[in-house]
């Protein structure tokens, strides 16, 4: 799905926020790779996995994200920049397909700037048109920022997966959070009142 693209002015700086669109695909190459550069050790691949990434593989990524009803990209740009990015993507089993996983990133130079907590809220907003009521996501111990700022966003942290990720041959736990849309909440409490 896509969203409406808004505009937040921050500190005199102009940040769109939109669904990637085909021609971002060579600007979201670029955005990839000075990420994996700069928070390699917070994400899932390697520093240079994206430094021989083709503009084609993220023309593909953005037009199937687009077209997946219960998923969706979001991109900040700041002066024909990405400085962000944050994508909901649905689990697509049956069973779970009121469930996405979360994943994002912003450039460092924009960090503390309120984008990361921008992009965050505009998921949340977007769950009932996604038709979604959960989001998860697995996060690094270490990940002070990216801890703060989901349990500032009510995730809530229900377990810990011991040696989940291997950086540069050590294993780290990473915490999984959950975040449950308010109609969502209201269902499950709904539910655990009938079969007591
Ligand atoms: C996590 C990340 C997206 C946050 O983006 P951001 O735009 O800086 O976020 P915000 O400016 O909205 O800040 C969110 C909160 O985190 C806090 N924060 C930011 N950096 C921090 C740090 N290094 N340590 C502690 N708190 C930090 C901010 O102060 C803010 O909290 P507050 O509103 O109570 O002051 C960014 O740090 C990032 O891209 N990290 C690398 C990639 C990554 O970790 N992705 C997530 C993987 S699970």
């Amino acid at each position: 799905m896509k969203i409406k693209p808004n505009q937040h002015i921050i500190k005199n700086k102009k940040f769109v926020f939109s669904s990637p669109a085909d021609e971002d695909a060579p600007l979201l190459a670029i955005y990839f790779k000075k990420l994996f550069h700069q928070s390699a050790k917070y994400l899932n691949f390697s520093e240079e996995y994206y430094d021989s990434e083709d503009v084609e593989k993220q023309r593909c990524f953005i037009q199937s994200i687009n077209q997946e009803k219960s998923s969706c990209a979001i991109i900040i740009k700041h002066e024909d920049e990405i400085v962000g990015h944050l994508v909901l993507k649905n689990f697509g089993s049956e069973r779970a397909a009121h469930r996405t996983t979360l994943a994002m990133g912003v450039l460092k130079q924009y960090h503390r700037l309120g984008l990361g907590t921008s992009l965050i809220e505009l998921a949340q907003q977007s769950t009932d048109k996604l038709n979604i009521y959960a989001i998860e996501l697995r996060v690094r111990d270490f990940n002070h920022a990216a801890r703060h700022l989901y349990e500032k966003q009510q995730f809530i942290k229900v377990g810990e997966i011991q040696g989940a990720a291997c950086v540069d041959g050590k294993f780290y736990n990473e915490s999984l959070y959950v975040w449950n849309s308010k109609s969502f909440q209201l269902i499950l409490e709904k539910q655990a009142r009938s079969s007591m």
